[in-house]
């Protein structure tokens, strides 16, 4: 266990200000590099920040036009046209309203017959490459879905859910934890790090315990959003309900 914090916590009274401050952060990014490579999450915490984004986009002000755009994560056994899969929540909150050509979005073929060499073609196309990463976290500290225990030298594969996650996900699924799927397959930890800069986006107070972990700075399996620690250019992008540790040295 080490602690070596160097993650830079920006602190936001209101999820609406949170989103506002992180589509500031990515269209800001977009314009300095159009052709940027950005891996995008689904889950609550970013919805009001795409909300923005489509907003930006309809007055022109924001494209993704010249852009690439990977999926975090994504679940396996869903049908291919589900509208609960995590493409197609990207589809229709990123790539039509922003413009993102179809053919510039990535993502895993969760639907192949070899889901480890699919995990291998991903993991091929976008380490190394991507431009930024923008995560959210789950209330145990995962992040894409790397739970806990997973190493940080992880690369892009198939992993297996926990019940804690499934029951984070079930609103999404009616309240039917029985509906969500069991496994999924998602950026490793090494692959999520490869990235030049992460925003991690972090709201509510569901989250304040995976937050206050990351504040402490130990770095350990136990608590996968630590092995952001060790990367150097991460941004925590938080809000009052989220950030339970008081800051002692100012
Ligand atoms: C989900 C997803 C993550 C997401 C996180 C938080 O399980 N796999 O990519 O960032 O957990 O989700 P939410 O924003 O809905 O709290």
């Amino acid at each position: 266990m080490q602690t070596n914090n160097s993650l830079q916590f920006d602190v936001y009274e209101s999820d609406t200000e949170v989103a506002e401050a992180v589509s500031n952060e990515i269209i800001g990014f977009v314009n300095q590099n159009p052709n940027s490579k950005i891996s995008f999450p689904t889950g609550s915490t970013l919805s009001k920040t795409y909300e923005i984004l489509r907003s930006k986009a309809q007055h022109g002000k924001f494209s993704l036009e010249n852009a690439e755009v990977f999926l975090l994560d994504e679940y396996v056994g869903l049908p291919k046209e589900s509208k609960d899969s995590y493409l197609s929540y990207i589809i229709e909150n990123i790539q039509k309203p922003c413009g993102l050509p179809i053919g510039s979005l990535h993502y895993p073929d969760v639907h192949s017959a070899d889901l480890n060499q699919a995990s291998n073609d991903y993991e091929e196309l976008i380490a190394g490459g991507l431009d930024l990463q923008i995560l959210g976290i789950g209330s145990n500290a995962h992040i894409g879905f790397n739970e806990p225990g997973t190493p940080f030298d992880s690369k892009t594969r198939i992993s297996e859910l926990t019940r804690e996650t499934r029951e984070a996900n079930s609103k999404y699924f009616g309240g039917n934890v029985d509906l969500v799927p069991h496994r999924c397959l998602t950026q490793g930890l090494s692959t999520i790090l490869s990235a030049k800069k992460i925003i991690l986006v972090a709201t509510g107070k569901s989250k304040a315990k995976a937050i206050a972990g990351l504040k402490e700075g130990k770095i350990d399996e136990s608590l996968p959003a630590s092995a952001l620690i060790t990367h150097g250019n991460t941004q925590l992008i938080i809000d009052e309900a989220s950030n339970t540790v008081k800051q002692t040295n100012n």
